[in-house]
């Protein structure tokens, strides 16, 4: 066992009864400083993307933001760089302090990350194990489930319920009566829908003891109706919020997210990993908090665009699932592997297909640009 390690996190990992092949696995990685199999969008989108994309591929299957850091977080970046000998530890706490403030929480309440795959991934080795199994909604964003199988705890996939496509949360629980984690991303990634605040109330008042509801936040800002759940961590509930700068705020290769939730859940959080921000980070964030109506006129400008290619679609009787994020679902009629390739064929890079729903693909809302070319080679293929 690595002599650093304070006796709660031995104490930890031996009650969650790990076998001593995966302990030593995971000790072997946290002792040699190295990275845990952390999946992340791109990484996901690789398991279906075509290698060598051109240079001048339309990119839109990754949800990122194609506006990148607003100009007040790209200044204060240039400027940091000539700091970049320094950790700037302190730094990261004003992130920390400022989110706080704005989602009404104690600074204590808040840690911050390089990008929010950081604590999404810690927190299933921190709270999953092979006796509890982490659950999340299908289809659904990946990594949680695969830090699970990672570490030898089942993952339990649930169908969104049909229609509204959001998260069943009785059926969740009723899956998996003694999960370590319920994760539920809201808005959903891949299919952009909400989850009802009641729902996960429900969820947060029926899960078993010591089992923790996480809410992945990534796109909350995208959309217009999300309700946020800060007001369930300052209650001190059994609840884990992420949050990202990658998605509203583009920031995604820039890398800065946070976690939210009561310290002790935190301080459970926190010991899977080592190592500071990077400045340039700490320093886009920071930013990117400061400015006003950035967050408005940013959702205005992705739904604007996303409205139009739904309107589009609609007028082309395609079918698709209104979406409150900056991705939707698409049903393309065909196996979506085959109509991912023929996009590419026509340099549109789409993002990925879900094994439950093998005809649809899912599509990232990029600039009016990209979605012109989206268009443009949707035409060619979509009736072909
Ligand atoms: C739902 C969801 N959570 C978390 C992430 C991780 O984002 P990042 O690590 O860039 O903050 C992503 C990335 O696409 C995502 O879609």
């Amino acid at each position: 066992m690595p002599p650093e390690w304070n006796h709660l996190q031995r104490a930890d990992l031996l009650r969650r009864s790990f076998s001593r092949r995966d302990f030593g696995r995971i000790a072997t990685l946290v002792t040699a400083g190295a990275a845990l199999p952390f999946y992340n969008e791109p990484a996901l989108a690789q398991l279906s993307m075509v290698r060598n994309m051109p240079a001048d591929a339309i990119k839109i299957n990754a949800n990122e933001n194609p506006m990148g850091p607003c100009p007040e977080a790209a200044e204060a970046i240039h400027n940091i760089v000539k700091k970049g000998g320094r950790y700037m530890y302190e730094s990261s706490f004003e992130v920390a302090e400022t989110l706080a403030s704005q989602e009404g929480l104690k600074s204590s309440y808040v840690d911050i990350y390089a990008g929010s795959s950081a604590p999404l991934h810690q927190a299933v080795l921190a709270f999953c194990s092979k006796d509890r199994p982490f659950v999340k909604g299908d289809p659904g964003y990946e990594a949680g489930e695969r830090a699970a199988t990672f570490i030898g705890a089942s993952a339990v996939n649930v169908p969104l319920r049909k229609g509204t496509w959001d998260h069943d949360v009785k059926a969740m629980l009723a899956a998996a009566p003694n999960a370590g984690l319920y994760y539920i991303c809201n808005p959903n990634n891949p299919t952009g829908t909400l989850t009802s605040k009641a729902d996960i109330e429900w969820l947060l008042a029926n899960k078993p003891a010591g089992s923790i509801v996480m809410v992945d936040e990534a796109y909350i800002h995208i959309s217009p109706s999300a309700v946020r759940c800060s007001d369930l961590v300052a209650q001190d509930k059994d609840i884990v919020v992420l949050r990202t700068f990658s998605k509203l705020y583009g920031m995604a290769g820039l890398r800065a997210g946070a976690a939210l939730a009561r310290p002790n859940l935190l301080e459970k959080i926190k010991p899977y990993s080592a190592g500071a921000m990077p400045i340039t980070a700490i320093a886009g964030a920071n930013a990117s908090l400061q400015v006003k109506n950035l967050v408005a006129d940013r959702r205005k400008i992705m739904g604007d665009i996303r409205e139009d290619t739904f309107n589009w679609l609609t007028a082309r009787n395609v079918e698709f699932i209104p979406s409150e994020s900056n991705c939707f679902m698409l049903n393309a009629r065909r196996s979506g592997r085959d109509f991912y390739n023929a996009m590419a064929s026509h340099n549109v890079y789409i993002g990925r297909v879900w094994p439950v729903w093998p005809q649809w693909v899912r599509v990232t809302v990029g600039s009016k640009e990209d979605m012109a070319a989206f268009k443009d080679a949707f035409t060619k293929v979509y009736n072909a």
